[in-house]
């Protein structure tokens, strides 16, 4: 007994001195790259704020760090990178791994970081308009989801320009995504039922652990989106299964500029749009694997691209659009090898992407037709608005290129906090992380956040 004891005991020391504890190493990366949705109250089944929570899930969380599964990031990062995405780099899955296999050691507690707060604070200021749905209980199912479009009048009686868009989920555990429209001619049915996307012009699509839209800054430019006078506003929800009579009041804020601001418009279109009138349907077959493709083009004009939302049903399994230039160039735009519905998202390039004119876009993928748990009995399934029809989008956010836009970072949500914030003064730097939590030394043209030990944090951005 004595002597199995000294074994562990021996071991132990050494995992203490050589391999990565829980309050340097592990916790930098709960609490940057999990704990937005692994919170109390947040969306995620399991809390991990403690050290005990962590160590009592630790299992889980080497095989689904390991696996890629969480967290959740389905764009493939080899083809292109995006603003505010949230990956785990080899070498914090070989930490993660690591401490584990070495026994979880806390460390010194003392050197743990700041525990991120969850409340709705952001930068934006006060939202110039705020649109809620009436209290709504979920209709999904043990065995089907709901889908559920409104139409809010915005009562606005003058054109405005957005500067911001920011979704509150009411119940955010049953919120799962929400589409956000403008509808200029603001005709729709108050309320419709099993339905994947509301009327007009998609500019924001929400899904848990979403930030705000904040359109990018420049000194020379304000960028933006227009809300027409008289239009209304769409939001699409959709509750998961399971969340039947749960209760949810979701509402989006639009944060505008000042009345008579130039705004250099983003526009929101539809380039891919498979199988939707006024073109014929496509058709997926049951029982195999149907491939499909799609191209626009070619561009009439030089764009800067902000944002790509792909978009399918329950059936997509993969999909992927690029660009090619008139001098042959490919300019990779998204590829989703797995797709899975219940993590769409619209992707935020890091810098505009300058897209020139003559310029075709292609895109392709496939649907996965075939027997399945979610799909016991395939049938024949075509083109279209329902649940139960299938999709092929890439909707693209862009505005009209001018020289130097592919220099203006879209990730700017810092640049605008530094600027209303500059009054810390007597506190000490504890450290600095990047903005999805990396332990980081200063680095240029990138946000970074600095810990100071009276537990406030600076937003700032060094431009070279
Ligand atoms: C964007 C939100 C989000 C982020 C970020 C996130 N998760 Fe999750 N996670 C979820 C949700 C939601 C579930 C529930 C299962 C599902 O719906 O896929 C989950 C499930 C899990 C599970 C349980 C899996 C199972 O099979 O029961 C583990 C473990 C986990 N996450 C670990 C992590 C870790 C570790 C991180 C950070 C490296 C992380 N998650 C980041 C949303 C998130």
């Amino acid at each position: 007994m004595k002597k199995l004891f000294f074994i562990f005991f021996f071991i132990n020391i050494l995992a203490y001195s050589q391999n990565p504890n829980y309050s340097e190493d592990i916790a930098p990366i709960i609490y940057g790259k999990c704990l937005q949705c692994h919170h109390d109250g947040g969306i995620a089944p399991l809390s991990f704020e403690s050290y005990v929570n962590t160590v009592s899930n630790a299992g889980l969380i080497q095989h689904v760090t390991s696996s890629g599964e969480m967290p959740p990031w389905p764009p493939d990062t080899t083809f292109q990178r995006y603003a505010y995405e949230n990956i785990l780099s080899s070498n914090e899955i070989d930490l993660i791994t690591n401490w584990i296999f070495n026994g979880s050691p806390l460390g010194d507690t003392n050197l743990l970081p700041q525990m991120p707060s969850f409340s709705n604070d952001n930068n934006l200021g006060s939202p110039d308009l705020e649109i809620q749905i009436p209290t709504y209980y979920s209709n999904a199912t043990s065995s089907s989801d709901d889908y559920v479009c409104f139409s809010l009048p915005s009562n606005l009686t003058t054109d405005r320009q957005v500067r911001a868009i920011e979704v509150v989920p009411g119940n955010p555990q049953i919120v799962h995504h929400v589409l956000v429209s403008v509808d200029e001619l603001g005709i729709s049915n108050p309320i419709s039922t099993n339905c994947m996307a509301p009327v007009g012009n998609q500019v924001y699509t929400y899904a848990p652990g979403s930030v705000p839209l904040e359109f990018p800054l420049s000194s020379i430019d304000n960028f933006g989106i227009e809300i027409p006078a008289n239009s209304s506003i769409g939001l699409g929800l959709h509750y998961p299964e399971g969340s039947f009579g749960q209760i949810d009041s979701t509402k989006v804020r639009f944060y505008f500029y000042p009345q008579n601001t130039n705004v250099r418009e983003i526009y929101t279109e539809y380039l891919i749009n498979e199988g939707l009138p006024p073109d014929p349907p496509f058709f997926v077959l049951p029982n195999q694997i149907t491939q499909i493709s799609a191209t626009y083009g070619p561009l009439i004009n030089d764009i800067s691209l902000m944002s790509i939302y792909p978009h399918m049903h329950l059936l997509g399994k993969d999909m992927q659009c690029f660009a090619v230039t008139p001098t042959s160039d490919t300019i990779n735009l998204i590829r989703i090898n797995k797709w899975d519905f219940e993590w769409q998202g619209a992707y935020l390039f890091k810098k505009f992407l300058k897209i020139p004119a003559g310029s075709m876009i292609y895109a392709n993928g496939s649907y996965d037709n075939t027997v399945s748990i979610s799909n016991p009995n395939p049938v024949l399934v075509q083109s279209g608005l329902n649940t139960n029809d299938e999709m092929f989008i890439f909707i693209f956010q862009f505005t009209d290129y001018q020289v130097g836009d592919e220099n203006i970072m879209i990730d700017n949500s810092v640049l605008t906090n530094t600027i209303n914030n500059s009054q810390y003064t007597n506190n000490k730097l504890v450290k600095t992380i990047d903005f999805i939590g990396r332990k980081t030394n200063t680095i240029y043209n990138t946000p970074i956040l600095e810990l100071y030990d009276d537990g406030s944090v600076k937003k700032k951005i060094i431009i070279d």
